[in-house]
């Protein structure tokens, strides 16, 4: 066992897997601009203050699960850190700071990269995770609630992954969600001496949260409490009607949820999730969103809409493995590795792969003094398709091609090179895609 690890709940990325999150953050970025969003990248800690009163104190992410940042003294308020556990609240405070509010409205921004949970570790939840989000800030919807959760829907149909189910719900406004929140104080309050511990303290702080609790006793309970579509407000109801009938524009198939909360305090009317087919109980859901038209004004802003989304890239690239029964992406493997007879002249091997880089090949060269035929194993470990030998031969313009793959070896002139191979890297990074 060696002495340091990474820590628990976390996990290196190696070549493989990270090229699996490369290639869906690839997807993520040209998508997400197709869509008009702007990438945005903030500080991966922020003010807890950012967090605890953007998404709520009186929630699993901030009570058990945030990071915080211990720095100096900790004794000043500003120097209160803490990791990001989630990247909106984050945004809306860069939205309030850069006074957003004077561009075009709504603002459309999107980040991928890692968050922070001091979650309880198994697979597909994690401490360290990454997330493609994006939020679009200054519009009251409808028709932008539904924009973006067709963007989430085409960016698994881009990935690769079928069966994506959309669970969707409308959890009010501060209209009507203080005579839901009643309601359900009565419902639990009913049962409350069989409540677990955390369970009994949030009846009083914030009822809600019982609904989305991870403890498998509440089950139950929740199954049978009083839904919110059945207490929202008229201007609710037409926001949500409205919502539905732009989804059935877009042929986008959502199934209603009506005891879907999310786990966060931001939420207003619009709240949705995505889980692949059979597993919506598993409290795994692929990604998740909704309209937060309180936050801006809760970290100190005027008062204005938003939407967004977070897409959790571990648990897709879990998921495309299990669909798939294969890891999602190849590794990367050099196309020519450059390799020399002369043990000694590491010269030449710098010199040819340089020309080889600079035509555009995928290319490196051996740079050890071991002997040619330990070049040649060390290539073909690495995966490489080609091996071009230099030698003697070089001065006279030749040199050797080796295709490690069939086993077969000729001369080329060292002028038709870079053209013989980029012709060869096209036909091998087709066949990889094939
Ligand atoms: P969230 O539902 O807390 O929402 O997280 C979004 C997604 O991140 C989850 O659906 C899941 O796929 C992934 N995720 C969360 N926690 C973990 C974990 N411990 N390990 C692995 N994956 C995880 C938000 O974060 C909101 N900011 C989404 C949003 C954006 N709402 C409006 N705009």
């Amino acid at each position: 066992m060696p002495r340091f690890q990474a820590p628990r709940g976390t996990r290196d990325l190696l070549p493989q897997e990270r090229s699996a999150f490369l290639r869906l953050e690839g997807l993520a970025r040209e998508l997400a601009t197709r869509y008009g969003f702007q990438p945005i990248e903030t500080p991966l800690f922020e003010q807890a203050a950012v967090y605890e009163r953007g998404v709520g104190e009186i929630t699993d992410v901030v009570e058990k699960e945030l990071f915080r940042v211990q720095a100096g003294r900790g004794e000043d308020e500003r120097e209160r850190w803490a990791l990001r556990p989630e990247p909106t609240a984050g945004i809306v405070r860069a939205y309030i700071q850069h006074g957003m509010r004077t561009w075009s409205q709504p603002v459309r921004l999107t980040l991928s990269g890692p968050m922070f949970r001091y979650d309880r570790p198994q697979a597909g939840r994690y401490r360290q995770f990454w997330q493609f989000d994006v939020e679009a800030i200054g519009d009251a919807g409808p028709a932008i609630d539904a924009e973006i959760i067709e963007l989430a829907l085409e960016f698994f149909s881009a990935a690769g992954l079928r069966d994506v189910q959309l669970l969707l719900n409308s959890i009010g406004d501060q209209a009507c969600r203080p005579a839901y929140i009643e309601a359900l104080r009565a419902h639990f309050g009913a049962h409350a001496a069989a409540l677990p511990e955390l369970e009994q303290a949030r009846l009083e702080t914030n009822p809600l949260r019982l609904l989305d609790s991870k403890d498998e006793r509440m089950a139950p309970l929740i199954a049978t409490a009083p839904v919110m579509t059945d207490h929202l407000c008229a201007a609710c109801r037409v926001h949500f009607e409205a919502l539905l009938a732009h989804l059935d524009a877009l042929a986008i198939e959502a199934r209603l949820s009506p005891r879907l909360v999310r786990g966060l305090d931001y939420y207003t009317r619009t709240a949705f999730e995505f889980y692949r087919l059979g597993a919506e109980g598993q409290q795994q859901a692929l990604g998740g969103g909704g309209r937060y038209d309180g936050l801006v004004e809760v970290l100190g802003g005027q008062p204005t809409p938003g939407i967004g989304f977070g897409i959790g890239l571990d648990r897709v690239v879990l998921a495309l493995a299990e669909q798939d029964g294969a890891p999602s992406a190849e590794p990367w493997k050099p196309v020519v590795v450059v390799v020399g007879a002369d043990p000694e002249d590491t010269v030449i091997r710098l010199r040819v792969a340089s020309q080889l880089r600079s035509a555009g090949l995928d290319c490196w060269p051996d740079v050890s003094t071991r002997r040619l035929g330990k070049q040649l194993e060390g290539a073909a470990k690495a995966g490489a398709h080609f091996a071009v030998i230099c030698g003697d031969e070089l001065e006279a313009g030749i040199v050797q091609l080796k295709d490690l793959e069939a086993g077969t070896q000729r001369q080329v002139a060292a002028s038709d090179l870079a053209r013989e191979l980029l012709r060869a890297q096209a036909q091998h990074r087709h066949g990889e895609e094939g």
